[in-house]
Formats: structure tokens, sequence, C-alpha cells
């Protein structure tokens, strides 16, 4: 019993792995291993001889079981400490500088207007591209005739041949989320939608795809006063400085009454834009009271609710913020712009982090 202690024990020390052990173990205690033919010999035995030599067996064959398991322990916490040495990630690193895509200004300028709105507590609301008639014009209060259907240089959708229906168009504007918005949450409400809209235009601060945010408030007492404070609060957080200067400037939209668009100070010298100085004004919003009509095609009793509407131009936000003086490249996918003005995908933008960085 003294030999075959001794033999198991130091193999079981020894055992390299896991296979080794299990090997160990039918050759000590399994069914036919040699501690359990041993213990098949007590029946042969006399009953004195039984009772010395069955619990020194016993106490053997335990011995054994937890010199397997303690050494079956070893070994996991050797293998798990070889992978903690080998797999080791240290998280604090930086994200890497040599990045294989970059975020388009445009996307980063649209989730640094949805952060600062967000924080005011509108929610985002969208709408589709391909846009209905009704949608984008008449529910907006702008009639079959109205010469703003024309001035706004409509993409229409083709139409099968002899079906007469008004043609759905390429949304001209994000403002037809508004009566979405609207029909689906009712009031009070306080929704922006970001999204591309679609014209006819072509020149250095046009392209005929571009992008908007739309922003609706409403409730029992929105005024143009919070109009202006809302607009001029977002201005100062996006454009991170306090010399941010804008005029409001009465203009003329069907869905507003009174409506105002509002332009920012800005300087264009040697080709490099910059805002909040030199005596150019660039119009980057139009804004106003929502018509009592336009309430009404959202199913929103103008009696009741009333506040204002803005729909900003999300490229020439772009533009002014990151001093990108043509509007046509943005879309041209040229690899050296857009790693020249495109931002890390890992630097989310964020009021207490910093929008831009
Ligand atoms: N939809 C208008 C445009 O595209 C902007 C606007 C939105 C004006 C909301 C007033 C209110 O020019």
């Amino acid at each position: 019993m003294d030999d075959l202690r001794g033999k198991y024990l130091a193999a079981i020390a020894d055992a390299a792995d896991e296979s080794a052990l299990e090997d160990l173990r039918l050759r000590a205690v399994g069914k036919k291993g040699e501690v359990s033919l041993k213990m098949r010999e007590l029946g042969k035995m006399t009953p004195e001889e039984r009772q010395q030599v069955g619990p020194k067996l016993n106490a053997l064959k335990d011995e054994i079981n937890s010199a397997l398991a303690a050494r079956k322990a070893v070994l996991a916490d050797a293998a798990l400490d070889e992978r903690l040495r080998t797999e080791w990630l240290d998280v604090t690193l930086p994200s890497r500088t040599r990045r294989q895509g970059s975020v388009h200004p445009v996307s980063q300028v649209t989730e640094e207007v949805t952060t600062i709105f967000a924080d005011m507590g509108f929610a985002v609301a969208e709408g589709p591209q391909v846009e209905s008639d009704w949608y984008n014009f008449d529910a907006l209060n702008i009639p079959a005739e109205h010469p703003t259907r024309t001035e706004m240089d409509t993409f229409y959708m083709a139409r099968a041949e002899g079906d007469d229906r008004p043609p759905h168009v390429l949304r001209t504007h994000t403002s037809p989320v508004q009566i979405r918005a609207m029909q689906a949450q009712g009031a009070p409400i306080r929704v922006i939608a970001p999204g591309r809209v679609y014209r006819a235009d072509y020149d250095q601060t046009h392209t005929p795809m571009f992008h908007q945010v739309e922003g609706l408030a409403l409730d029992r007492d929105i005024s143009m006063a919070n109009l202006k404070w809302c607009l001029e609060e977002f201005c100062r957080a996006f454009f991170e400085v306090d010399s941010v200067e804008l005029r409001f400037r009465a203009s003329h939209f069907p869905f507003t009454e009174p409506s105002a668009e509002v332009d920012l100070r800005c300087s264009w010298q040697g080709g490099q834009l910059k805002v909040g100085e030199g005596d150019d004004w660039m119009e980057i919003l139009g804004s106003g009271m929502v018509h009592p009509r336009v309430l009404r095609a959202g199913n929103i009793d103008p009696d009741e609710w009333q506040g204002f509407a803005f729909g900003i131009g999300i490229d020439r936000l772009a533009m002014l913020k990151y001093g990108i003086p043509d509007l046509r490249a943005f879309f041209d996918s040229d690899l050296r712009w857009l790693r020249h003005y495109g931002f890390a995908a890992l630097d989310v933008p964020t009021l207490a982090g910093g929008l831009s960085r």
C-alpha cells in the first residue's frame, strides 16, 4: 500500500496536463485501477484482516482523489495565468490615429446639432425623402398654384402613364416632417428632424442634394421670444465661441406667420470662411411661428396650441464652422478631402466632452 501511495502521489505531482491526470486517475482508482483491484481482494480476506486493511485502502483512495483534485486546480490556475499573460489588452490606450475611414463633416455636424437640441429637450423625428405632394406642399399651406412650388426647383418623380394623381417629389425641405410628427404625436411636442433634401440648384453654396434640420416646438404659450432664445443658444453652443452675431430678418414662408430668416456674421477673406467677424452675412436658417392652417393639417387645434418652427441648413453650418469654402466638394468623395476634413470615428460629440475638439 505504501508503494502504491508513493508511486501515485509522485506521478500526480508531476502530471503535466489534464489528460495525464485523467490517465493516472484511471490507473489508480478507475474501475480496473490498482487501488480498486486491491479493494476487490477484501472479499477474500478474513473479517479481522478486512477490518485492518479496509479503512487503510479507503483512506488511500481518498488521498489519491484529493491529490488529483489539488493538481487539477493547480494546472487550471497555471492555464489561466498563461491566458492572462498572452491575451491582455490595454483598454486605456488612445484610439488609433492612422484611421481607415473618417466621419464626414455633414455626419459630424448632424451629431453636434442633435446633441445640442437633445440637451434642450428635443426628440428626433423622421420622414421619407420621397414625399407626397400633400406633405411637402399642401399641408404646409403651399397651394397648387403657389409660386414657391417652382421657386423651390422641385424634382418630381415619374408616374406611370395614365396615372394622373399628383406625382411624388423628392422633398424640398424637412418641413413635411413637422406634419408627420404632429399627426403621430399631437401637442405639446418638441422635435427636430435632420435629413436629406433636394432642389435643382448648383453653385459654390448650393448642391442638388443637401441637408437640413427641422425644429418644431408647440405648447400653449410658446412665443417668438422662445424661438429667438433657442436659436441664439443653439448658435453659441454650436460655434463654441462667444462672438457669434445673428441677424433676424423679416421674411415670408407660407407655413409660418410671422417669419424670420437668420443670417450669421462671417468673412470670406482669401477664400477662408470665418464666423463672428467680417462684413458678410450667411443665411443659415428660416423660421417663424407655425401657421394655424399647418397646425390643422397636423390635426392640432390652433385655438389651443401654438409654437415655432425652423429649418437650418446643415451643410452651411459645416462650411462655416470648419472653414470649408466650397459646398460641392462635400459630395465629390475625394479621399484627400475626406481625410483632411473628416473626423475620427470614435470622437463622439458631447456637450460635456466638447462638440468638435
Ligand atoms: N422649409 C424652409 C426652407 O427650406 C425653412 C423653414 C422651416 C422656414 C421652418 C420656417 C419654418 O427654406
